[in-house]
């Protein structure tokens, strides 16, 4: 007889696993691999991966090894980070569009940066963003309330909440004309660079076009274009004593502290267009991660609902919600935005007993990591309590990585959390979401994040 799940003790209720593709029992050939890779990468996970501490492999990219050893991650990306850099396959994948922002500058420039970087995300700092970010989740949940009885595109509402509220934060005084426009060109450029083109597999030079890239360059230009004018007026507004206090102004005003030189208009730019790439679709795709489970596991939502309910008036603080952060927290250990961090050796290492010889690429997966068999308890459940704070010691910092660990961690993972929780708390506020009974399968697709492969369109229903 089927088990009717409303009628059940909460403990009793199966919880939600959401299906993903099952991992490979063997490795396929070179060609099947090529078109795998460019369709959906996480397919290419082998069975190994999730049950073994390293796997190390010859293949279309040499020698690659794959580490999900906590300890071993400690060691590879904290007490010998010095040895491993980004690699090339990310610098090229990426840097056409960002230029030499913080997520893809190396050695020096990296570091000065990251040091005249690192004040502006500050806890005190992060904590005077949660204003906009509350007007942001308010705008999203009164506009999905008069769509009440209807179907969202969840992933499009999403992505434009991350995007107001990066234009709150950095730019106070708006964009552009046409934000969407904005939203477009950011899109677009994404979309291409997404797909991993076989010629940066195999280290084609830079100088040969990329079908995909030259799509994506009228879209950088536009970036060019708009945040030029921007830095513009803004310094002019800096001079005048009238410049309003956002992140664009504490890029301009933002010193090493060691030998107090400031950012070129040149490294401003880029590190917009890096904050806005690297922020707006990594918490987007988060976000419809989280609604997406909270719709099929009503326990989690009903305690979502609780929480975020008692809270009086229309602002929310991350930190008095300690459940919904856990969603968030579980959701980005199911679905990692960034499922996977790559590095390559500049010298010969050894990790544990393994060999890592000099230029081979070494591969950490949050999306292999967070579903280790041998690191979780049900690592294919969706359980927030993990990540409830009596629960949260028992996770180990190195078997959990959504936002990377060491000195390249994201620096805007304070930002994104407290963004992600006040943002989640607002829809959940207003909104119950439920997955059509027709919907196509929601599982998910690699491209530079993690997205539900055939989009994610909801019902809304307006609470009381
Ligand atoms: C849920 C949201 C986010 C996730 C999951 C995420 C994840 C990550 C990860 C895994 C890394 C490390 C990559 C590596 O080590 O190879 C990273 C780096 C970075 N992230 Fe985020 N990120 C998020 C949001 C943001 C936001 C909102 C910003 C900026 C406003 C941002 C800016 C950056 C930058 C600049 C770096 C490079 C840091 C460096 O190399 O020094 N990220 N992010």
């Amino acid at each position: 007889m089927p088990v009717d799940a409303a009628t059940m003790e909460p403990d009793a209720r199966p919880r939600f696993r959401p299906s993903v593709p099952r991992p490979l029992r063997e490795q396929p050939g070179l060609f099947a691999f090529l078109k795998a890779v460019r369709a959906n990468p996480i397919t290419t996970w082998l069975d190994e991966h999730f049950v073994e501490p390293v796997v190390a492999r010859e293949g279309a990219m040499g020698r690659v090894t794959v580490v999900s050893d906590p300890a071993l991650i400690r060691y590879l990306f904290v007490e010998n980070a010095a040895n491993y850099r980004k690699d090339d396959l990310q610098r090229r994948v990426l840097a056409p569009g960002l230029g030499n922002g913080l997520l893809t500058a190396e050695g020096e420039e990296w570091k000065l940066q990251r040091r005249t970087l690192a004040p502006i995300f500050s806890a005190r700092h992060v904590l005077g963003f949660a204003a906009p970010m509350n007007e942001a989740g308010a705008k999203i949940g009164r506009r999905l309330a008069r769509r009440d009885g209807t179907t969202v595109d969840v992933a499009l509402e999403t992505t434009r909440v991350t995007l107001d509220v990066l234009e709150r934060t950095i730019f106070t005084e708006g964009l552009s004309s046409d934000p969407d426009a904005l939203g477009r060109a950011i899109t677009r450029f994404l979309e291409s660079v997404g797909p991993v083109d076989p010629m940066d597999v195999f280290g084609v030079p830079a100088f040969v076009p990329r079908i995909g890239r030259l799509r994506a360059r009228p879209a950088i230009r536009f970036f060019e274009e708009v945040v030029n004018a921007l830095i513009e007026r803004r310094r002019a507004q800096l001079d005048g004593g009238t410049a309003p206090s956002d992140l664009l102004t504490l890029l301009l005003q933002a010193q090493d502290p060691e030998t107090g030189k400031g950012l070129s208009d040149f490294e401003v730019r880029a590190n917009i267009v890096t904050f806005i790439a690297a922020g707006h679709e990594t918490t987007a795709n988060a976000l419809t991660w989280a609604l997406y489970c909270l719709s099929q596991d009503h326990d989690s939502r009903a305690h979502v609902e609780r929480e975020v309910d008692s809270v009086q008036g229309d602002v929310f603080d991350a930190d008095a919600l300690p459940y919904t952060k856990a969603v968030m927290e579980e959701t980005m250990r199911l679905f990692p935005p960034v499922p996977f961090m790559s590095r390559q050796a500049i010298a010969e290492d050894r990790i544990g007993r393994i060999k890592i010889p000099q230029g081979s690429l070494i591969m950490v997966a949050p999306y292999v990591l967070h579903r280790h068999r041998t690191l979780w308890d049900e690592p294919e459940t969706f359980m927030p309590e993990r990540f409830l704070p009596e629960n949260r010691t028992a996770v180990q910092r190195f078997s959990y990585l959504p936002f990377g660990a060491g000195p390249r961690v994201c620096i805007g993972q304070s930002f994104s959390l407290q963004e992600a929780v006040i943002v989640l708390a607002h829809m959940i506020r207003r909104i119950r979401f439920t997955l059509p009974a027709d919907h196509a399968p929601v599982t998910p697709l690699q491209r530079v994040t993690l997205r539900p492969e055939h989009g994610l369109r909801m019902r809304v229903e307006q609470r009381a």
